[in-house]
């Protein structure tokens, strides 16, 4: 079974003051805190044992938040990053954690809209490390693939100031339960962090990295800018609004992975305050006990 990992350390300088007090995970992309999204991504292929991790002075309000997990039928456990210094350090506060099994990683910041067949299919076939490549215009602001024709790794870069090719590596990683070790043998790059290329190039070295091209279907947004920010609250909003359906509302996900019963989903939807994410939740219930009692 694949663990899960929630990355949402860093001061999130850029959203500053947004960012003053609150978690740049924290802040609304239209109706809920931007954590819900990378929750909902892993509850959604079937990812039940999940850490978050994140700094000292975020991390009780995550724990405020989202508790144990319980309530959406997944284990949630928590740990600190006490200073930021890079992604790869997920997987040395977390060794207790992956154990012997496979891990997938999200950062806190990455939202993806769209069938997420393409990680159930990585999930399934990851023999090492397996990574994404999603086409942007704006590719220097992120790590960046480089694919031969044959579809073999030309280069992978981190934030290079004249990208080789369109293809961004979003914010998802699945790895082997050995990623500890390989995050274990890294060195500080030159702005002095562990840098995540490293353990894709260390994958590579091994022949052990494998490569998805992610293209339409699937929408990969940045939520770290202002405009970032907005743009994804718009994005949201505008299919909420006209499919009358919720994007990352946890309690429908759990209910329809099957994480929960129709009756834990009650009670997990009574203890929510009166407000227009509840009504949503009941509106879920009615139709599921519909649809099950057609079924049946
Ligand atoms: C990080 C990674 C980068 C990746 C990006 C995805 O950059 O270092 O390789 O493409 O996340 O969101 P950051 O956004 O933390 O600067």
């Amino acid at each position: 079974m694949t663990k899960g990992i929630i990355l949402a350390g860093g001061s999130g300088t850029r959203l500053y003051p947004m960012t003053a007090v609150l978690s740049k995970h924290l802040q609304p992309i239209y109706d809920k805190p931007m954590i819900y999204y990378p929750l909902a991504t892993l509850m959604l292929v079937g990812i039940r044992r999940i850490l978050l991790i994140s700094t000292p002075r975020d991390l009780p309000h995550f724990q405020q938040l989202l508790g144990d997990g319980s309530q959406w039928g997944i284990e949630l456990s928590y740990a600190l990053q006490p200073e930021p210094r890079g992604i790869p350090e997920a997987f040395l506060y977390g060794r207790d954690f992956i154990g012997s099994e496979q891990v997938c990683l999200i950062l806190g910041d990455n939202l993806f809209y769209g069938k997420l067949d393409f990680l159930r299919e990585a999930l399934r076939t990851n023999a090492g490390g397996t990574i994404f490549g999603y086409p942007v215009q704006d590719p220097q602001r992120y790590g960046v693939i480089e694919l031969a024709p044959d579809g073999s790794v030309v280069s992978i870069e981190e934030k290079p100031a004249h990208p080789r090719s369109p293809y961004a590596i979003p914010g998802l990683y699945v790895y082997s339960a050995d990623v500890v070790d390989i995050a274990a043998t890294l060195r500080p790059s030159a702005r002095g962090e562990l840098e995540i290329v490293d353990i894709h190039r260390a994958y590579l070295a091994q022949g052990r990295l494998q490569v998805r091209l992610l293209g339409r279907g699937i929408a990969w947004l940045d939520t770290g800018t202002p405009e970032a920010l907005v743009e994804a609250s718009i994005f949201i909003h505008a299919i909420e609004k006209r499919q009358g359906m919720k994007i990352a509302c946890l309690e429908e996900i759990a209910l329809h992975q099957g994480y929960i019963t129709l009756e834990e989903f009650y009670r997990a939807v009574e203890r929510l305050p009166a407000s227009p994410y509840k009504s949503y939740c009941l509106r879920v219930g009615a139709e599921y006990e519909q649809l099950a009692g057609a079924a049946g």
